[in-house]
């Protein structure tokens, strides 16, 4: 997951090959809510690991709930059967609604003394219309802050269930949803009767509940979609297994994105697996409106196939209230779209993760599109021409769905790179969300690389490592892979010098070399992390480093290393021979002495015994090599900018690079 204050996506060209998406949010916790109420064990496959899911996973736990995750893997023992459980907590239930309201409901029927509250924007979601139906069937639920929002204090109920508990289904079904999996547990002897009032919306999440809940052997019977009655003795009864399908709304970015790529004739397209058309999730009927876009998608049992039909894609006008989630995509597949579409009933976008029908227009806008917006319509005016794109820094509001969508404007034909700000809110449904679209997605112009060349100890990778860190960029010590070629010659009783160039450079061309985790090194299935910094192995790289053979055999290792979305790397030659064309590139110096002085340091603190004026000589010498080799010598691009941080703190360089670099963008 990018940890990162923004993300800058490079232009996208195409997505291809195959994806497999995480386990859907809506699904993943009604499953885990359902295993806790009932009797049994279930194991839950392919659950989704994300903010939403941890959230419901721990307030479960404090209910004295046991759950136990291998992967996407769980296992839970329901309360059910359990006549001792807490009768006490506070429960902090994030910005999930999914886990906010069914956990009200099923609290304020069990009964006894809970609070539950969120995030301060969970604080700003309506739950008054669940608390009134509540209240009609005789729960104790009052506000612990402002009337009608959580934070919700919840007692003993006195149970009335003579007469049909009214539920508004015009606001949110997640109130409906949350009655209908609470109230089996009130049903013990009598029919409990919901009447839903006021036009219900979303009603595919409704029927997601009622399938769910046959899972675990209630039926519910649905008369339309205004009465639902839970028969008198209804008990949940757990499945012992169940599958969680992938999420629909994940797939509409992927959708998306397929439809979005260039050379349509030359790729295959992109595979989505982990949900098909046959989906019980209503936002699979996202494909539908896609189509009606121009996507090309066909669909078998678990999986998608996408890619670009109509092109430009096809203006819209659609009711998209079945699809509420999976509509914002559809958005911004506007801004490619012929002509002004119009995406309409979506009034329920306002009180989601945030306003979404202002946010989507308030964004759209900054890309170069004309945006209108109703109380419970978006008309979205795609940029007049390529020229009329603007490179915009798109702010995602701590909704997910935001920075996803967002991603799709990378598409867009002036080549434009697009900032993501906060890209972390993607771990609410979707963590890998961008680790994912990079590993499919390719660029439409070369990948952004920045180098930092300079001599020994000067502190390029410390630096390098940390601007890469800031960015969300792929980190490449380039210095590694010849210490870890003098290395595996060692091993092998090769002299590191021009006697043996063609040797070397064949073990360069095939390094045994794996690399993991926080910088672990292994070469030949040793781990190597310390080995390859000591100062013999620096010298014995410094040494076959000025051999053609092994800087040519490492080329393409390094060209390689230029993935989305984007490279920081460090070495003698980044910007002169590797990545000449890199927009920015650096030249770090330091003194000799403060140079020996951070060397030692470095050193000592991995318990390595040196001495200072050693270590100088040493790197003196090494540095003359660097510098006087006929092949990438050790100097500064002409283009570089020059950086001495003898007198300078890390995190000031860090600073100071990443200005340049922000200097640079179009943002
Ligand atoms: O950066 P370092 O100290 O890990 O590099 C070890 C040696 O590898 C260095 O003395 C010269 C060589 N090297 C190189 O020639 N070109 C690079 N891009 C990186 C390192």
């Amino acid at each position: 997951m990018f940890e990162t204050a923004f993300l800058d996506v490079p232009a996208l060209r195409a997505v291809q090959g195959v994806v497999r998406l995480p386990g859907s949010k809506s699904i993943s916790n009604r499953v885990l809510l359902l295993a806790a109420l009932c009797q049994g064990r279930t194991v839950v496959h392919d659950l989704l690991d994300s903010d939403d899911t941890l959230v419901m996973l721990q307030a479960l736990r404090q209910l004295g709930c046991d759950v136990t995750i291998e992967g996407t893997r769980a296992v839970v023992d329901g309360i059910g059967g359990r006549a001792s459980r807490p009768r006490q907590a506070e429960l902090f239930l994030g910005n999930a609604g999914t886990a906010m309201r069914p956990l009200a409901a099923a609290l304020a029927v069990l009964g006894g003394d809970y609070t539950l509250c969120g995030v301060p924007r969970m604080h700003e979601r309506p739950i008054g219309d669940l608390v009134d139906a509540l209240h009609s069937l005789g729960c104790d639920v009052r506000y612990a802050g402002n009337p009608g929002y959580p934070p919700l204090r919840i007692g003993e109920p006195q149970f009335r269930l003579e007469r049909p508990i009214a539920v508004r289904g015009d606001v949110s079904s997640q109130f409906l949803t949350a009655l209908l999996m609470a109230l089996p547990l009130a049903a013990g002897g009598q029919d409990v009767v919901i009447d839903v009032t006021g036009e219900l919306i979303s009603k595919p999440y409704i029927d997601i509940t009622l399938q769910l809940m046959a899972r675990f052997d209630v039926r519910v019977r649905r008369d339309g979609w205004r009465r639902f009655t839970i028969a008198r003795g209804s008990t949940y009864r757990s499945p012992s297994e169940i599958h969680v399908e992938a999420d629909a709304s994940s797939a509409s970015y992927f959708i998306a994105a397929a439809a979005l790529s260039a050379d349509a004739e030359g790729s295959n397209g992109l595979k989505i697996e982990g949900v098909g058309a046959d989906s019980i999730q209503g936002d699979v009927r996202f494909i539908e409106a896609a189509r009606l876009m121009g996507a090309h998608i066909d669909s078998g049992p678990n999986w998608l196939h996408a890619r670009r039909g109509a092109w430009p894609l096809k203006a819209i006008d659609l009711d998209c209230n079945h699809i509420p989630d999976a509509a914002m995509t559809l958005a911004v597949m506007a801004l490619y779209a012929d002509g002004p579409s119009t995406l309409r009933n979506i009034a329920s976008w306002r009180v989601k993760e945030t306003d979404r029908i202002t946010a989507l227009a308030t964004e759209l806008r900054k890309l170069g599109a004309q945006v209108d917006e109703g109380a419970d319509f978006l008309r979205v005016t795609p940029p007049a021409n390529a020229a009329a794109w603007r490179a915009a820094s798109i702010r995602t509001y701590d909704d997910h769905r935001m920075a996803m969508c967002g991603a799709l404007a990378a598409f867009n034909p002036a080549k434009l790179p697009v900032r993501i700000q906060e890209p972390r809110c993607v771990g609410k449904t979707f963590p890998d969300y961008f680790e994912t679209l990079f590993a499919t997605a390719m660029p439409a112009a070369v990948v952004p690389v920045i180098c930092i060349d300079g001599p020994t100890a000067s502190g390029k990778g410390t630096l390098a490592a940390a601007v890469a860190r800031r960015l969300g960029y792929h980190y490449l010590d380039s210095g590694a892979l010849y210490r870890l070629t003098g290395l595996a010659a060692r091993a092998r009783k090769l002299e590191p010098d021009a006697a043996h160039e063609e040797a070397l450079a064949e073990l360069a061309r095939r390094l045994p070399a794996r690399f993991g985790e926080q910088g672990k090194v292994w070469l030949d299935g040793h781990d190597v992390t310390t080995a390859i910094r000591t100062e013999a192995a620096g010298n014995d790289a410094s040494r076959l480093s000025a051999l053609p053979a092994v800087r040519q055999a490492l080329l393409d290792l390094q060209h390689h290393a230029a993935r989305l979305p984007g490279l920081v790397a460090d070495g003698r030659d980044m910007g002169t021979v590797i990545f000449p064309a890199a927009p920015l590139k650096i030249y770090l110096t330091a003194d000799a002495a403060e140079r020996a002085q951070r060397r030692y340091s470095q050193l000592v603190s991995k318990g390595i015994s040196a001495t200072i004026s050693s270590l100088r000589a040493d790197l003196e010498k090494r540095d003359a090599r660097d510098r006087n080799r006929a092949v990438a010598p050790l100097e500064a691009a002409p283009d570089a900018l020059l950086l001495d941080n003898s007198a300078r703190s890390i995190d000031d360089t860090v600073e100071q690079v990443l200005t340049w670099w922000q200097a640079r963008q179009p943002f």
